[in-house]
């Protein structure tokens, strides 16, 4: 099995993951099936893919022929046999529910071809507890994606111990192939890298909060002034190697004691979950969401991603002519 032998693309979810990556395949020239249980989940899909390319055009990440051509390569099902039959490469995005996805991955294994990748984009459950119900452990692995797909470059490809090496060399020449950026995860943990180190962080800013040392507000903007920046340019070893160990070794050594260590969830997470503080969902979480509000963050998040995009493309283009 080589990256050429992957013509067609199954997405089994159209929600919020599931339409993004949808789209990337089809805008990159896939032939993409889209299943839902919900017709009306695939409708949505299609018109918020319709509504992204739309704001693609508008800052000059696409053409607008490019709107339709991608749709029309995208054809949509609620009948899984259908959708699955021919596909080479499917990705599983459906509501994060062990039994759920197994289910899915045992109907898949007797649905696709022998040949055919399954992949799971779930947050946080191991491939092979999601592949437990199928026989070909060796095509299993999971494809990560960040919330919006199509804004957010990297996948972080999970194997479990029964992933071949050739599965995982096709999923990364096919993420590359589609402007991804994939990161391999050699061995399966629970919340692989990303959810992991945005847990160990979450953790502590609780704790801060809990402990009166800074408000919710104050810390989000450190973060946004401070070390956010930096981050998205150089991970923490770059930055910290920068520095030098030594003094992150003299600096963390008092430090550490006084972090937040608990294996329990910070029980002010627990009191705000209890209270219907949810936050945007809600209205009212830390901050309190009026529609206005939402709106201007959503905003702000979406220009500062789809200038990261341009940086990228044209880095892309000037790496093309060198
Ligand atoms: N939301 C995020 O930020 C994010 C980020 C990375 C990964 N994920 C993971 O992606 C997956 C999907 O999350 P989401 O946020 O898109 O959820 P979502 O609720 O927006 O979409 C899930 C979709 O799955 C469909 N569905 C449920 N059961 C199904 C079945 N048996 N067959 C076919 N379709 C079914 C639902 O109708 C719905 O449209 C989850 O595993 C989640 O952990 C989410």
């Amino acid at each position: 099995m080589t990256l050429d032998d992957i013509q067609q693309i199954a997405v089994i979810g159209a929600g919020l993951m599931g339409h993004g990556i949808a789209q990337e395949f089809a805008f990159a020239g896939y032939q993409v099936h889209l299943h839902d249980v919900s017709k009306e989940k695939i409708r949505e899909g299609l018109d918020r893919i319709r509504d992204n390319l739309q704001m693609f055009v508008e800052n000059e990440l696409a053409q607008p022929s490019q709107i339709d051509e991608t749709l029309d390569r995208i054809y949509g099902s609620d009948r899984l046999e259908v959708v699955c039959r021919e596909a080479d490469f499917v990705i599983e995005a459906v509501t994060e529910n062990l039994p759920i996805k197994q289910e899915i991955f045992r109907q898949l294994d007797g649905i696709c071809p022998a040949h055919t990748i399954l992949a799971s984009n779930t947050t946080a459950l191991m491939p092979s507890q999601i592949g437990e119900l199928a026989q070909r452990g060796d095509k299993i692995l999971n494809t990560h994606y960040f919330n919006p797909p199509y804004l957010i470059p990297l996948v972080e490809l999970v194997r479990s111990p029964k992933t071949s090496d050739e599965t995982l060399q096709v999923t990364y020449d096919l993420m590359v192939k589609i402007g991804k950026t994939p990161a391999i995860i050699q061995k399966e943990a629970l919340g692989f890298v990303g959810p992991r180190l945005q847990a160990a962080l979450i953790r502590e800013a609780f704790s801060i909060v809990e402990r009166g040392i800074a408000s919710a507000e104050d810390v989000d903007l450190v973060v946004r002034n401070s070390f956010g920046r930096r981050l998205s340019v150089a991970g923490p070893f770059q930055v910290f190697e920068l520095a030098g160990w030594d003094m992150v070794l003299a600096a963390f050594e008092e430090l550490y004691k006084d972090l937040n260590s608990s294996t329990d969830v910070n029980p002010l997470l627990k009191e705000m979950v209890e209270k219907g503080e949810l936050g945007v969902k809600s209205g009212k979480g830390f901050y309190e969401w009026p529609p206005e509000k939402i709106e201007e963050v959503r905003a702000r998040m979406d220009r500062a991603l789809i200038w990261q995009m341009k940086e990228k493309e044209h880095g892309r283009k000037r790496d093309q002519k060198a």
